[in-house]
């Protein structure tokens, strides 16, 4: 079968997507985009990036523009195609394939001997082998990979995206890629393609292996900051400044204690963790500790900020940041807004939200009266609270004079300590 791949169709033109098919298409290969939203079919192909990712802007208008990336909302034949849709949770924490059900409905019509598909969601372990059989059974015409057929009509692999938002664009290219075949055809096929536009290392495993390897290292990380937000809970029982702490004992040749911070957010690393639990409930005492110290901290911060209110300081809380992590627009379970909505429960007091990166409160706080989208710095002129949540640039050259005389909550340790010791205001 040809590795030539000259046409790549990217389903699902989200913060995966969309970098990857606009990288694909500056390395001349022909992409068509699938993505089942109107309007960012529509932004895409007007040579704009629906999403905020440094450099990506200029990348989809070059593309666009060349003619080497287009968007549509079905898919059409191609040579390969590569899948990141969406996997959340749904109700009781359980993976919602319904995305990808959706995706392999709308693909199989359009699949022809010779093709190469590609998951990239993130995805419980199974998956991939699952995906193989209900495209087979809506094309019995084709033959898919299974343990007697090394070489079927279609190959499917698994390869899961570990980019860090914020340099997708870089990472996308440098990192190493984990490259789980259903069958070792299928893997030196998708090692192929990835070649063309990768330079790091492409490693080969099977596609179960590949699946786990992915939710594994989203686990890791979760338990890993789950350690440090149980020390900053400790550190506060006993009265010790945790980033002193942690800086301490980072000075240990083999410690390297992460940051603490307001929770732990984003598609990934509070969502895929509850993967792992959800095939193997009895196994994952750890994991599920970890999601539950992690998921416990907005309502800590909440609680610790609405005690400090002072009944004749009616001056409103200002919350920097909702977005889960620093310079992105990404709010998507992020525990910043559920610091908000918390405190929102705790005080009648006015908060304003100061987050650079979004023009509307998302669905989660807009119903609530007390909450309003503000400029920085006219927030800091009325605030008498302010919560740092996020630790987006713009609040870096925030001045010690911006915030004399108020009470100051910083979940993430992003201002300098001299910064408190000018604030601090003498014990009476
Ligand atoms: N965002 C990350 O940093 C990141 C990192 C690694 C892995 N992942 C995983 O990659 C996958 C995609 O994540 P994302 O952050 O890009 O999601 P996203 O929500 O940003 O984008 C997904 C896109 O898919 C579209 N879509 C939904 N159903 C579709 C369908 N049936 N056909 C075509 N398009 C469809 C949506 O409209 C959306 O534009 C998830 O499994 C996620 O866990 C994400």
């Amino acid at each position: 079968m040809s590795d030539n791949f000259e046409h790549i169709s990217v389903i699902g033109l989200g913060y995966v997507g969309l970098p990857t098919a606009a990288i694909i298409a500056t390395n001349g290969i022909r992409v068509t985009g699938i993505d089942t939203n109107l309007k960012t079919v529509e932004t895409i192909n007007r040579g704009k990036a629906p999403i905020v990712e440094p450099d990506l802007d200029e990348l989809i208008e070059r593309a666009v523009t060349a003619g080497s990336l287009k968007a549509r909302s079905t898919p059409e034949a191609a040579d390969a195609f590569i899948i990141a849709v969406p996997t959340p949770l749904v109700g009781e924490r359980e993976p919602d394939l319904k995305y990808l059900r959706k995706a392999a409905e709308d693909l199989a019509p359009v699949l022809e001997k010779g093709n190469l598909i590609i998951l990239e969601s993130t995805s419980p372990v199974g998956t991939t082998r699952n995906l193989a059989e209900w495209l087979s059974k809506m094309r019995s015409d084709l033959s898919f990979p299974d343990s007697k057929l090394d070489d079927p009509d279609i190959n499917i692999a698994y390869s899961p995206e570990r980019v860090l938002p914020g340099r997708i664009l870089i990472e996308l290219m440098a990192n190493d890629r984990v490259i789980g075949g259903l069958t070792p055809t299928c893997s030196r096929r998708a090692v192929s393609m990835y070649k063309r536009f990768v330079n790091g290392e492409c490693l080969i495993t099977d596609a179960k292996t590949a699946e786990l390897v992915k939710l594994a290292e989203n686990a890791y990380r979760d338990t890993n900051i789950a350690f440090a937000n149980e020390l900053s809970l400790i550190c506060e029982a006993v009265g010790v400044d945790v980033w002193e702490a942690v800086e301490l004992a980072n000075r240990h040749p083999r410690v390297n204690i992460l940051r603490p911070g307001p929770g732990v957010g984003g598609h990934c690393i509070a969502v895929d963790p509850w993967f792992i639990v959800n095939s193997v409930p009895d196994k994952t005492e750890l994991i599920q500790a970890a999601r539950r110290v992690n998921d416990g901290k907005p309502l800590h911060i909440a609680r610790n900020v609405a005690l400090a209110l002072k009944a004749d300081d009616t001056r409103p809380i200002v919350c920097l940041g909702l977005a889960y992590k620093a310079d992105i627009d990404d709010l998507r379970e992020s525990p910043a807004i559920d610091v908000v909505a918390e405190l929102a429960k705790l005080t009648s007091r006015q908060i304003l939200i100061v987050e650079p990166h979004i023009d509307v409160l998302p669905t989660e706080l807009e119903d609530i009266d007390q909450l309003k989208l503000s400029e920085l710095a006219a927030a800091l002129q009325e605030a008498g609270t302010v919560v740092l949540l996020t630790d987006h640039s713009a609040f870096k050259d925030i001045d010690a004079t911006q915030l004399t005389g108020k009470k100051i909550f910083d979940t993430r340790g992003y201002w300098p300590k001299s910064m408190f010791e000018i604030l601090d205001e003498p014990e009476k």
